[in-house]
């Protein structure tokens, strides 16, 4: 094998590699409520696609105080779009792509509460409940094992209409299973009945608004 031949095969096996890390290469970018780009670090709200009693925009748990780190949890209200979310991709990016690893932070970035950070992740699996849930806490960035449960993903369901999904792929030596995120009441004796988004084969469908979105009266 030519020199040249050899430094070619090893730039196609290491490119196809690097492709795999992290998610899908040339992935489509994810589109906001008015059809444009979700950039990276930029403010949303994610609200529920069914309106009347599909519930309101995903938030933080605040009023579980003592609960630390704070849960995420759906709003009941459907005209409550909840706490803005950025979303940061492992790529580095500037604009957010299906099927990519993501790390998830609610604005604001930090609890002073809880002192930890309000970043999305995946809570070790509850025996009493049965669920995996999403909680908070999470470091950003620093892919690989360590920060396994840290990853999410937004998945396309039809046009501008999204899913969550736990699919890490921030480890090549790792084994993991992909999951939709979905949501489901969790019944606590103290605080009672709250809608936490937890691992789920129902995902809960969401579409993304740009919190500076001038909101215009429908007459
Ligand atoms: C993304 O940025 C971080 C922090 O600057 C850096 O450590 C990392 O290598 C970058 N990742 C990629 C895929 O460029
Ligand atoms: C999203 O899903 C819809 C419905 O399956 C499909 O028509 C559309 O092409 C998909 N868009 C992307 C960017 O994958």
């Amino acid at each position: 094998m030519s020199a040249t031949a050899l430094l070619l095969a090893f730039f196609l096996v290491f490119s196809t590699k690097s492709s795999l890390f992290g998610g899908v290469a040339n992935a489509a970018p994810v589109l906001d409520i008015d059809g444009n780009e979700v950039l990276t670090g930029v403010e949303y709200y994610a609200v529920s696609i069914i309106r009347g009693a599909g519930g309101g925009g995903l938030a933080l748990d605040e009023f579980g105080f003592g609960r630390c780190p704070l849960a995420v949890l759906q709003r009941t209200l459907d005209t409550d779009r909840g706490n803005p979310l950025t979303f940061w991709p492992v790529n580095n990016e500037s604009v957010v792509s299906l099927s990519t690893d993501l790390n998830i932070e609610f604005v604001p970035a930090f609890s002073a509460w809880c002192r930890s950070s309000n970043t999305w992740r995946l809570d070790n699996y509850d025996p009493s409940s049965g669920k995996w849930w999403v909680t908070t806490g999470a470091t950003k960035g620093e892919p690989g094992a360590n920060t396994l449960t840290n990853w999410f993903r937004i998945e396309n369901v039809s046009g501008n209409v999204y899913k969550f999904s736990f699919c890490p792929s921030v480890c090549e030596s790792c084994i993991s299973l992909c999951n939709d995120v979905g949501i489901y009441n969790d019944e606590d004796p103290e605080l009672g009945k709250r809608r936490r988004l937890a691992l789920s084969p129902q995902p809960w469908r969401f579409q993304l608004i740009k919190t500076s979105r001038v909101i215009k009266q429908v007459a």
